[in-house]
């Protein structure tokens, strides 16, 4: 369950973030804005002293009389003249108190009443009559509003019905007032305290707390607050997959398998540095395997976890324990290389062939993969060099003048042809992955940069060969489906069966978005000419480009189409995935779809 609620956790988190950030800073601007000028007094006239009531009036009975249904009657002045107002509901009326006429608040009688409540050194504007207005929003009847020409922009707000003054309202107050809405999230009427939204966010407040509280009890082990030195020993052993036994570390109980083989020189195949993410770090349980967590079933599928595989960054040395760790006694190994060329297949996939400094050994299979060894570097953007040709797809990137890399780190990459078609070089096939820009700023990857800026003559540090991605022996049907930098292990794959006189029928179906971003096309027709059992099928998404010979629409289902939904015996058939993390996906949804065992189907999973 952690990683969705991690998940979750984090996307609410950003919601009541955001607004925990609107709260403090609203809270705060209202806290610092000056209160006197907030209320409207700054030029609000004193109250007149009170006045005795003069005895030339009509007694307020007989008003009262006059008034009809009016249910109170009270007495005040209305600038210099003595009134009666008849409060009936919600109704108010107001009559002069010597002539018992009813008084009307006109225009002119508007602009006085607010001159007089003001002291400020402004001119009143025209006065306006007003239904409704969201500045005295708790007054429902209609109202005057006199603007004064001052530097608070100051407005003035009267009661139509009795000329009573009802808010001074002003620059500062209306700031004030945004503020307010943006505090109790009353985006409509800026005055209630207990709307849905602000319950919302209160319940999703204490709902981050309390996941918060959990999650962070779930990512602590009660083992890590014991010192290494108190804890006790104990050994791991490490055996390669051929079941021939590598070495024994000693380790502290409670470490993960990766820390203590990393503690011993040993760093397993990792994109994200013990961070249960990359899902590289991948060893055998040797005995009966503990449950796996939410992790590992994030990153290995139910065929491995049956067998026992799980990641050594989530897998704790609680007891003795033995592993088998394919890449064997090459983990413990740091290779060294020449870079013999590097050249760009297509703007964004570059080729680059390595002449180790050691004959690589058989252990380089198609499907195995390289750890390189990126070091921390700081080189000119100009050090990539881009052929003419691309120049215009590499301009619209706009990378940054500096490309830098502040650590050093280790990033895969699969052999593109097999060793012995290559005369003992190894060839990767890069991606470059450019980041972005723009408001995002993502800087551009690390290995991908490091390889791109390489030249002939230059020194590569690499472990490996690792992954279990590979061939099976058999002469069963294969169907192979890939996309992007998927085209390595895949092509060195075929290269390698063809190359060994493979009978069986071999299908590549390989999509790109457009034909210019399809590396090694002509290399595939002319595997595909002169061996008549493997067909290849290029699929292109974008149809602009697209002519009749080429196939348009997305690799997976066009390989569906055309193959998989009429083949006769598709449970015969094995299947070997490489590409970007959707098209993996999609592909392998649709392989459980058509009934294909997982045990069928291989893929490597490069994340990119
Ligand atoms: C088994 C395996 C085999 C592989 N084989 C190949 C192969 O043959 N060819 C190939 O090209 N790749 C391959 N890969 C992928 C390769 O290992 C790298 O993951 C890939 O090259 C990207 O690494 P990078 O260092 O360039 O990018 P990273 O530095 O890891 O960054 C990845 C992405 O995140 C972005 N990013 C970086 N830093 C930040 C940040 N601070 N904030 C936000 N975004 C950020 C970058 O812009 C980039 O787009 C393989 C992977 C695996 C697991
Ligand atoms: S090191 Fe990345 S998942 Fe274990």
């Amino acid at each position: 369950m952690t990683p969705w609620m991690r998940w979750l956790h984090k996307w609410v988190g950003l919601l009541i973030g955001l607004q925990f950030v609107l709260w403090m800073a609203s809270g705060l601007m209202m806290g610092l804005l000056p209160h006197d000028k907030v209320q409207g007094h700054e030029f609000r006239a004193h109250a007149p002293a009170p006045r005795a009531w003069p005895a030339d009036v009509l007694a307020a009975g007989e008003v009262l009389k006059q008034a009809g249904s009016a249910q109170v009657i009270v007495s005040g002045w209305l600038l210099d003249r003595p009134v009666y107002q008849a409060l009936d509901g919600k109704r108010q009326r107001l009559f002069d108190a010597r002539t018992g006429r009813a008084v009307v608040i006109d225009r002119e009688l508007a602009r006085a009443l607010a001159v007089a409540s003001y002291s400020g050194p402004g001119k009143p504007q025209t006065p306006i009559l007003l239904d409704w207005t969201q500045e005295v929003r708790d007054h429902q009847a209609r109202s005057w509003r006199v603007d004064f020409d001052d530097a608070q922009d100051t407005t003035v707000y009267l009661s139509a019905q009795t000329g009573e003054v009802l808010e001074h309202r002003n620059s500062t107050w209306r700031l004030f007032d945004v503020f307010w809405m943006l505090h109790i999230m009353d985006y409509a009427n800026r005055s209630n305290f207990n709307n849905p939204l602000v319950i919302g966010a209160g319940i999703g407040g204490l709902w981050l707390a309390l996941t918060g509280v959990w999650l962070l009890v779930a990512s602590f082990h009660l083992r890590e607050f014991v010192p290494q030195r108190w804890r006790r020993a104990r050994e791991l052993t490490v055996y390669a997959p051929n079941g021939s036994k590598l070495r024994t570390v000693k380790a502290a109980a409670g470490d993960s398998v990766y820390v203590a083989l990393a503690r011993n020189g040993l760093q397993l195949p990792s994109n994200c540095g013990g961070g249960q993410s990359c899902g590289l770090c991948e060893v055998r349980y040797r005995g009966v395997p503990p449950a796996p967590t939410a992790a590992d079933r994030a990153h290995l599928s139910e065929s491995k976890l049956k067998i026992g595989h799980r990641l050594a960054c989530n897998l704790p040395l609680d007891a003795d324990m033995e592993v088998e760790v394919a890449g064997g006694a090459s983990l413990w190994t740091e290779h060294e290389a020449t870079v013999e060329r590097v050249s760009a297949v297509t703007p964004f996939l570059r080729e680059i062939v390595l002449k180790p400094a050691q004959p690589p050994g058989p252990e380089y299979q198609p499907g195995a993969y390289l750890q390189v060894h990126v070091p921390d570097y700081e080189l000119p953007c100009d050090r990539i060099v881009r052929p003419d040709e691309h120049h215009g797809d590499w301009a619209a990137l706009d990378l940054p003048d500096t490309l830098s890399n502040r650590e050093a780190v280790r990033r895969s990459y699969s052999l593109s042809l097999p060793i012995d078609a290559t005369d003992g070089r190894l060839t990767l096939l890069a991606r470059f992955s450019p980041g972005r820009q723009d408001r995002k700023r993502q800087p551009p990857g690390k290995g991908s940069t490091y390889l791109y800026t390489l030249q002939p003559g230059d020194r590569v540090n690499f472990s490996g060969p690792f992954g279990d991605f590979a061939i099976r022996p058999n002469a069963r049907e294969k169907v192979f489906i890939g996309g992007g930098a998927g085209m390595a292990p895949l092509r060195a794959m075929i290269h390698s069966l063809l190359s060994q006189g493979a009978q069986e029928r071999i299908h590549y179906w390989y999509g790109a978005r457009v034909l210019r971003d399809a590396p090694y096309v002509d290399e595939m027709a002319s595997l595909a000419q002169r061996n008549a059992n493997f067909s290849w099928h290029l699929v292109l998404s974008e149809a602009a480009e697209c002519d009749d010979a080429l196939v348009r629409g997305l690799v997976h289902e066009a390989a569906h189409d055309r193959l998989l939904k009429d083949h006769p015996a598709l449970l015969d058939c094995d299947f070997y995935l490489c590409g970007p993390p959707a098209m993996l996906a999609a592909t392998r949804q649709l392989l459980h779809r058509l009934g294909v065992p997982d045990e069928q189907v291989a893929f490597d999973d490069f994340k990119i």
